[in-house]
């Protein structure tokens, strides 16, 4: 999740009281009819660890604070004022799980004239319906229409750039229009982020739609870019964004540094350049890889810039996939500084199949290539839409549904206080509303046993509503128990679930906290989904998992296991009759406090990220990330029709003190991984937790991945050398048509071992902070 952690901000963490009611409206204005449902129901949320739970206003619709949506009042104090009632994770606060806002903004056009800031754990949101439009004056000054992470006079920022988690915008107009060259967000965000449906109206200005300087996220999707000099101005770590389009922009894009971005379904029309990733120039490329599938660029003269070549610094910098783009009147597709072709493009229409700048093991050798890409995967038709496309699917909204038949968990006997034993509740609810939409109010909700998901079931929460298992039942590693699962093997039908955060509540090692068997009937596809549905294992209020109990202790003997911090048996596992479609899902057992105020680094003990084993598939998963777990962070063993694009990845920062060993016993059960390390002490860099395992798979294609190991117990010592563990993605058995594009780790001596062959040294694809290489093939 991060990478350097500024420490010693301090957060009031909800300990006063706020000294006004809050939720009072402060206009008398009648409030009009929205016709979302989402600000029509009742709202019930409960911050259940809130200092104030009972006062504590979760759901605030702007137009309770005087916000008017006319177009000509000044809105931008009403609407900061909905944001900032009650006592939120501000300025000075690192972060906070128990202070959450639901920002609500029906239709209208909201005029602003200073930055609407979008505080830790917020989520902005529009009516779905009928976008609400926020208009920036031509008065407007600040850094742009919405702010995750405001500047102050000194530079410094208000949260840490990569803790920014827990942050999500959708549903809006932005209007530039009105202004000389406005910004629309600026998004300096981590993990657990989104920006989605959000159209940029830029006009014949200056303007551009997104800012994002740095960060480690992240997602965003369903996005559309008019006018303007710029679409977007991105620098992050990581990220995966889909369905982008432009229009009439300057320029797209300027990428200004990553170490991998994703980029699926652009569609780039009558723009002056498409992607510029030129940043740092030929001797100091600070875009370290791109990847731009299934698009369309359209009358753009460059589709993409770049400044990679066989002389140019960091030698894998500037990585570049191209997979499956067409263009028309494209005249040159990618274009050197100066606009010369490096790939031509003509006055017509043509079509890049698999085209790539980088370096290639297919899987032996390793070579550059600045040219047509070479092998190819098939593709296989589980994973493609109706046009040959990788198939995707935005979140649901329920647009269509009336308020009046949303099914609220509140109001149907669940608690959701933090203390209730909910399990009954919540199966009885669930089993009672089959086909409704069940609305989970805000709240933390307790679960002692397994909570059944039956066909059919769609459950949306309220800014992240959170389930908590707890409990003798999944606190037995020997004895692992489901907490959340969709469906029993064999079951098909349909599951949506968006807008969850999963936890447990240790000592957990038992606990299999989401295990997916359902699969989609036949004939449909994507129809079981989870999106921004995320795994949070301890380090936030109600774990018990906290750096009270589980604080680091690297001068400690690691052996000496705590078993109170087993957290989890495994987070995720995609069962052999499973089929999921994933978007935006964040499966982190924790590295460090979220809550507690001294933000300690923590070690808990989760055994297993993600395991997927479905025999068929389909399972594709956009912006997933998986770490700090002990034995991998992602496992695909026996199964076949994966697509994952891209995925991000951490060693445990205490490893290895203990090694990947402990506490957990390999259970062959689970397939699980045996490390046959020469050196199984403590201070074996083999001993570490790998995060790609693919054994006896295949159709497995990997669009993306940031696979990472920054510590060794807790030191970066060895980061200088890049040595902080041995192999970082592991192919084992009889894999095939695996392929892996953009693959960036940091922190290893072996980027790729194939049954134990160690086929891709990190030191030959140096790339910066980061080491690159475009395709990893074993077809
Ligand atoms: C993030 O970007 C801003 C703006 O370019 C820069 O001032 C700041 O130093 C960056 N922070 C980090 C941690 O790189
Ligand atoms: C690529 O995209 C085109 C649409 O332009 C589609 O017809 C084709 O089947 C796609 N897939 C592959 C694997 O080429
Ligand atoms: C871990 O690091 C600490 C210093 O932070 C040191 O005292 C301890 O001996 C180390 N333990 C092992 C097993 O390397």
């Amino acid at each position: 999740m991060h990478l350097l952690r500024l420490l010693g901000t301090l957060c009031a963490l909800g300990q006063i009281a706020s000294a006004a009611p809050i939720g009072q409206r402060t206009s008398l204005a009648p409030r009009q009819a929205s016709p979302y449902w989402l600000g029509q129901v009742q709202h019930q949320g409960l911050a259940a660890f809130n200092s104030n739970p009972q006062s504590y206003q979760v759901f605030r619709n702007v137009k309770d604070f005087g916000a008017k949506g006319d177009g000509v009042t000044d809105d931008s104090d009403a609407i900061n004022a909905a944001i900032q009632a009650g006592n939120r994770c501000m300025k000075g606060c690192d972060s906070s799980t128990t202070q959450p806002g639901l920002i609500y903004f029906p239709s209208g056009t909201y005029l602003v004239t200073k930055p609407i800031i979008a505080v830790y754990y917020s989520q902005l949101v529009g009516d779905a319906a009928t976008l609400p439009v926020i208009k920036a004056a031509g008065s407007f000054s600040g850094i742009a229409v919405f702010d995750s992470d405001p500047y102050e006079s000194d530079g410094s920022n208000w949260y840490t750039n990569q803790n920014n988690f827990f942050r999500a915008i959708r549903n809006f107009v932005i209007d530039l229009t009105a202004t000389q060259s406005g910004t629309g967000i600026h998004w300096q965000v981590a993990q657990a982020s989104s920006l989605i449906n959000i159209r940029f109206e830029m006009g014949n200005t200056d303007s551009q739609g997104i800012f994002m300087d740095n960060g480690s996220g992240g997602f965003m999707s369903d996005l559309v870019f008019r006018g303007g000099k710029l679409g977007a101005f991105l620098g992050n770590q990581q990220f995966t964004t889909r369905n982008f389009v432009f229009e009439g922009v300057k320029t797209a894009m300027v990428l200004n540094w990553n170490w991998g971005w994703t980029f699926k379904s652009l569609d780039i029309k009558n723009c002056g350049v498409g992607i510029d990733m030129t940043a740092g120039g030929a001797e100091a490329q600070t875009v370290g890889s791109v990847l731009v599938l299934d698009s369309k660029i359209s009358n753009t003269p460059i589709g993409i810039k770049t400044v990679h070549s066989s002389t140019s610094q960091p030698i894998t910098g500037g990585t570049l996939v191209i997979d499956n783009l067409s263009t028309n009147n494209v005249p040159v597709i990618v274009a050197n500084n100066d606009g010369g072709a490096i790939l031509a493009g003509s006055g017509g229409a043509i079509k890049v199949e698999s085209w790539g700048q980088g370096r290639v093991y297919s899987p032996n050798g390793g070579s550059r290539v600045q040219a047509s890409l070479t092998p190819r995967p098939q593709k296989p038709a589980a994973l493609l839409d109706g046009n040959g496309y990788i198939f995707e699917r935005s979140r649901p909204q329920y647009t269509d549904v009336p308020a009046a038949q949303i099914v609220s968990a509140r109001s149907n006997g669940a608690k959701g206080d933090g203390m209730t034993d909910d399990t009954a509740a919540l199966q009885a609810l669930i089993n009672n509303n089959v086909g409704k939409v069940i609305f989970l109010d805000h709240g933390v909700y307790k679960l002692t046993s397994t909570l059944y998901i039956p066909p059919n079931t769609k459950i949306v929460g309220e800014c992240w509503a959170t389930l908590i298992s707890e409990g003798p039942f999944f606190a037995d590693s020997k004895n692992p128990k489901v907490v959340i699962q969709v469906g029993k093997p064999g079951e098909v039908g349909l599951v949506e679930l968006s807008d969850l955060v999963l936890e447990t509540a240790g000592p957990a090692g038992g606990a299999i906290v989401l295990q997916w068997n359902m699969a989609d009937a036949p004939g449909t596809k994507g129809t079981n989904g989870m999106w921004d549905v995320h795994i949070r294992i301890g380090g936030s209020a109600g774990t018990k998992l906290q750096s009270d109990q589980c604080k680091k202790n690297p001068s400690a003997d690691g052996t000496q296991i705590n078993h109170n911090c087993e957290s989890a048996f495994m987070l995720m596992h995609i069962g052999k009759t499973g089929s999921v479609y994933m978007e935006n899902n964040w499966i982190w057992t924790s590295d460090h406090e979220l809550d507690r105020k001294d933000f300690s680094q923590i070690t808990i003990f989760s055994g297993r990220g993600l395991w997927i084993e479905t025999q068929e598939g389909p399972v594709w998963g956009y912006a997933t990330a998986s770490e700090h777990n002990v034995m991998y962070q992602y496992q695909l063993t026996n199964t076949k029709n994966v697509f994952l694009g891209m995925i991000q990845t951490e060693t445990p920062y205490y490893q290895s003190n203990p090694t990947v060993y402990l506490p957990y016993d390999v259970n062959p059960a689970f397939e699980d991984p045996v490390y046959d390390c020469p050196d199984k002490s403590q201070g074996s860099t083999c001993a570490k937790s790998i995060g790609l395992r693919v054994k006896d798979s295949k159709d497995i294609l990997v669009y993306g991945a940031g696979l990472y190991s920054f510590f060794e117990n807790y030191t970066q010592e060895c980061l200088k050398t890049q040595t902080c563990q041995d192999d970082m993605v592991s192919v084992e058995g009889n894999t095939q048509n695996f392929f892996m594009y953009n693959l960036n780790t940091v922190g290893v001596s072996n980027m790729v071992k194939v049954n134990e062959r160690k086929l891709v040294p990190q030191a030959e694809n140096q790339n910066g902070f980061a080491s690159t290489i475009a395709l990893f093939a074993q077809p």
